[in-house]
């Protein structure tokens, strides 16, 4: 295996090859995303979602994303992996920040973090940037500022917020940040952004012309199947296919089919 580095990822860039991200929060999943070869895995704070059940991003810790990240990295020989800080560990100030880096990179072995923002928080991805731990933005639709939006809608449709999204994209390359994931922001915006940096972006809801493209695993796989956001598409329906897999295990249980002569010792 030839391992994905964060110079991998600008070469690609380069060379025109798109770059594959995917969520993954555990080691059974991270298993089977690395050996299909995607580029990049995300331990994202969408685990607050996905896995814990809240509404938001905004609950989950530290050291639950710490949790989740060294499962992930027990798992993974091939993908570059980079994990979300969560809200409320870097935000206060760049010495947080820092720290919560170097927990993050430390306890889980991680290869780089990610960061929501631009212009606010530009002390604190230098400061990360300074102790040699790679950073990845995050503009567009930032989930952790949710309730200052007030809604998921699309971002940056008006000219003043897609200026502003425009620069905070140069900035975070001018700092050092070795990628941009876009989310939620018009195809057009976004092929601007990708063509005036020499950075890749990852979109998220952002049309074809970003440097590369992430889901959450369970969009893609279709376990999760009340989110139906126009960006998605679903691989697979596993909601209905684990439950069916499932109906069935207790049906066979409830007749008695479960285990059979076979299946015993
Ligand atoms: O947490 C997450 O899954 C993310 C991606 C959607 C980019 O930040
Ligand atoms: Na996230």
């Amino acid at each position: 295996y030839k391992r994905v580095t964060v110079k991998s990822l600008v070469d690609m860039k380069k060379h025109g090859e798109k770059i594959s991200m995917l969520t993954a929060y555990d080691y059974s999943m991270a298993k089977i995303v690395d050996a299909a070869k995607v580029d990049v895995i995300l331990v994202g704070d969408s685990a607050s979602n996905v896995m814990a059940g809240y509404e938001t991003t905004l609950p989950i810790t530290l050291d639950q994303m710490i949790y989740h990240a060294s499962s992930v990295l027990r798992a993974i020989k091939r993908a570059l992996v980079v994990v979300d800080i969560p809200f409320g560990s870097y935000q206060s100030d760049p010495k947080e920040a820092l720290r919560s880096a170097i927990r993050i990179m430390k306890e889980s072995r991680a290869h780089a973090v990610k960061v929501e923002g631009g212009e606010e928080i530009k002390e604190s991805v230098k400061r990360i940037l300074n102790a040699g731990v790679p950073v990845m933005g995050h503009l567009g639709l930032t989930p952790q500022a949710i309730y200052k939006f007030g809604t998921y809608t699309v971002r940056a449709r008006e000219e003043e917020e897609a200026e502003k999204l425009i620069s905070d994209a140069k900035l975070l390359e001018r700092l050092g940040c070795f990628a941009i994931v876009l989310e939620k922001i018009p195809a057009e915006l976004a092929k601007r952004v990708s063509e005036s940096i020499s950075i890749p972006t990852i979109g998220i809801g952002a049309g074809k012309h970003t440097d590369g493209q992430v889901l959450v695993i369970h969009d893609l796989l279709g376990m999760t199947h009340e989110f139906n956001p126009r960006f998605l598409r679903r691989y697979m329906n596993l909601y209905e296919e684990m439950g069916n897999a499932i109906s069935q295990y207790v049906d066979d249980v409830k007749t008695k089919d479960f285990p059979n002569d076979n299946e015993q010792y």
